[in-house]
């Protein structure tokens, strides 16, 4: 299979590529950090491609997007893992800046890649579009009202993604649960004993992943399943 993974330098996504390429799949991947994305291209050489690349930047995604159609053609899955979290605080204290740069990368970097990669999908009539939410798509947490908003967010963006696709190209939203990566590590009220480490959570969920399609179009899943 060939995958395009965004978030691709840490966390999920980081261990979701290993978990591909040592299956004998062709991962795609972006992220912001250059010295993270040097280290994947040595780890793994052609045919996987990563690229510094941030999700926000409409343009520079776009022409991402139309060089790896180029080198991979279609690929049959796009997890959109990239995203970020902030320290715990009350909205009314959160800098403008700070929200935007949040809803920025959550939501409309999300946006970005769909809107890069989808008209391949449509065209070849298959592909499976994964967006990474939350429990907190689902529900409130005092003092990340920023990221519970992008996630809900991604929730109805995707259900109405769903349905515009046409049949065999599917969107769906994944909620890893948790798992103890970067993220994860600003949700002070958050009890993360007994959360996994990403690369134990990718063992599973990488193939789980795998076995969605279009009877999944427009679900909320979790995994592991709850
Ligand atoms: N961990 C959990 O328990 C948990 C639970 C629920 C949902 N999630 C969701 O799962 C996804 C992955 O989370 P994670 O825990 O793996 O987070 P993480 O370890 O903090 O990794 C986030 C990844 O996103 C990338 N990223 C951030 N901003 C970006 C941008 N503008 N452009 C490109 N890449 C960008 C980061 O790379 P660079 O910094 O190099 O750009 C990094 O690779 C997120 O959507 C998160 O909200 C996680």
């Amino acid at each position: 299979m060939k995958i395009i993974i965004t978030g691709v330098t840490r966390g999920l996504g980081k261990a979701l590529a290993e978990w591909y390429i040592a299956n004998g799949h062709t991962v795609i991947g972006c992220g912001r950090s250059g010295a993270a994305i040097f280290d994947l291209r040595f780890t793994h050489p052609e045919p996987h491609t990563f690229d510094a690349i941030d999700i926000t930047d409409s343009t520079r995604v776009s022409i991402w997007a139309e060089r790896m159609l180029g080198v991979h053609g279609t690929p049959d899955y796009i997890l959109n893992a990239a995203g970020i979290s902030q320290p715990s605080a009350p909205l009314w204290t959160i800098p403008a800046q700070d929200f935007s740069k949040l809803i920025d990368i959550n939501i409309k970097g999300t946006a970005n890649i769909i809107r890069a990669f989808a008209p391949a999908l449509i065209e070849a009539k298959r592909g499976v579009i994964v967006n990474f939410s939350s429990d907190l798509g689902h529900s409130a947490l005092a003092g990340q009202s920023a990221y519970c908003a992008s996630k809900w967010a991604i929730e109805g963006l995707t259900k109405s993604l769903a349905e515009e696709l046409p049949h065999g190209v599917a969107a769906l939203t994944l909620k890893p649960g948790k798992v103890k990566t970067d993220t994860s590590s600003t949700w002070a009220q958050i009890d993360m004993d007994g959360a996994l480490d990403a690369a134990t959570w990718a063992q599973n969920a990488a193939p789980y992943i795998l076995t969605l399609g279009s009877l999944q179009n427009g679900q909320t899943l979790n995994y592991p399943a709850s």
